[in-house]
């Protein structure tokens, strides 16, 4: 298992350029099912959850060539319903195969998902939302095996949570079912928008992507498209800590600041001033940073995705800085590791509390618990005196295309060390 050593100390500078977003590539992957043919997606990131999504995507059929950041998909008109655990276990994801196949072929059986440790992560509301549409579905053996005989149905669909997967899993399945589908508390991130952008290109109808009600009018067939993967904006956060914990001036470029904006307006609140452009953020670090408090909210709130890379930050502030944990139970596995480095940080349920001061880390092997924690440890380890070492970084490698690669671009004394 690789690991990656990190030497703290050293001030980024420079301009990097930000990759395709992983989290609107993966639903993007899984929305060609809809329609038979050769897709065409650009600004796909080489990571390791879209390598799984394109051996899932061939398991069911459909051939994948992945070149540079390139990928094309032929889809056929015939294809596998049946997604195996081996597949399906690596990526939680997966279950967004099991909209479009029910929607084409009124038949699926999906493993139930694997993914990030950071809670229990059901799939109940898009299974209910399923069966309003008029599937017939049963968990059985593991599996979710799912029936729509005579076709799914439009519907209004009210989401209890406006659920990002399952937001995406009912406009993939409502594009070729019978009639209106209306889904009021709909999830509202720019992955949605990308999404209904590239169902739109492929013929769907597909309105109000963005806000909290989508309507689908649905359609009998979709035809095959081309389209480029909006910019990772977790990715964007993530060096944009990475300028601002190592009181570095850096350029960001090739990303869209108005997918961060609550995250723009925390890093502001604490000191940091950053400079917009249409594609591109400036972060200039001087430290002497404000101790903040951020609630974690699905969009526009701040994004669970940053919880763990702001709280790198936060160890950094004197005073107390506040987090509270609205969107998943148990997102604080890289608190005890944060620690370990020797932040001092109190959690009490969803709210995890940072007593911060500037130079208090110090180097040490931590290990990764989940994607985001395997940042965090990262961008701690650019600020802790000595050397981290992170291990099992095979969760960073799910998520993010040569963080290391880019911040070593930036001035980071930092390598991977293969196993
Ligand atoms: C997506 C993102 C993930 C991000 C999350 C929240 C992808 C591939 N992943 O995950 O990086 O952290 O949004 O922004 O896009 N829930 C239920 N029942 C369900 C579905 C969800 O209880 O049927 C709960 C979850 O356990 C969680 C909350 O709702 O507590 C939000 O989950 P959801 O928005 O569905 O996240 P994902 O789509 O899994």
């Amino acid at each position: 298992m690789d690991k990656i050593r990190i030497r703290g100390g050293q001030t980024l500078r420079g301009e990097v350029s930000v990759s395709g977003a992983k989290n609107s590539a993966l639903p993007l992957i899984f929305s060609t099912l809809l329609a038979p043919g050769k897709h065409k997606l650009g600004n796909v990131p080489r990571l390791q959850d879209i390598f799984s999504a394109n051996q899932l995507m061939n398991s069911l059929g459909c051939k994948t060539e992945f070149e540079n950041n390139n990928l094309s998909l032929s889809v056929d008109k015939t294809l596998e319903t049946l997604a195996h655990y081996d597949q399906v276990r690596k990526m939680r994801a997966s279950i967004l195969v099991l909209g479009p196949l029910l929607a084409r072929f009124d038949e699926a059986k999906v493993s139930l998902p694997g993914g990030c440790a950071i809670g229990a992560r059901p799939i109940g509301m898009h299974l209910d939302a399923l069966k309003k549409m008029g599937a017939q579905i049963e968990v059985d053996g593991g599996y979710v095996v799912a029936k729509a005989p005579g076709g799914l149905k439009g519907t209004n669909i009210q989401f209890p949570f406006p659920t990002v997967g399952g937001t995406e899993n009912i406009m993939m399945a409502a594009s070729l079912a019978k009639g209106q589908t209306t889904i009021q508390n709909a999830a509202q991130e720019p992955e949605i928008v990308d999404l209904a952008n590239y169902l739109n290109k492929m013929g769907a109808d597909v309105q109000g992507a963005g806000d909290s009600t989508i309507q689908i009018q649905g359609q009998n067939n979709l035809q095959p498209a081309e389209h480029d993967v909006i910019p990772d904006r977790i990715e964007t956060g993530t060096l944009m800590v990475a300028a601002a914990i190592t009181n570095g001036k850096v350029k960001i470029n090739n990303c869209d600041p108005t997918h961060l904006t609550s995250f723009n307006k925390a890093l502001q609140q604490m000191g940091i001033e950053l400079e917009f452009g249409d594609d591109f953020i400036q972060v200039q670090g001087n430290g002497g940073y404000a101790s903040i408090q951020i609630t974690t909210e699905p969009f526009p709130g701040f994004p669970t995705d940053l919880q763990a890379q702001l709280m790198a930050l936060m160890t950094q502030i004197p005073g107390k800085s506040r987090i509270i944990e609205k969107v998943f139970e148990n997102r604080f596995m890289h608190v005890s590791e944060l620690m370990r480095l020797g932040a001092k940080i109190e959690v009490d349920g969803h709210e995890a509390i940072i007593h911060g001061s500037e130079g208090n880390l110090v180097g040490a092997p931590v290990m990764a618990t989940d994607l985001r924690a395997s940042a965090s440890l990262i961008l701690a380890g650019l600020v802790a005196s000595g050397e981290t070492v992170v291990n099992r970084i095979y969760h960073l490698d799910r998520g993010y295309e040569n963080l290391e690669g880019k911040l070593k671009s930036l001035g980071a004394d930092i390598e991977r060390i293969k196993e």
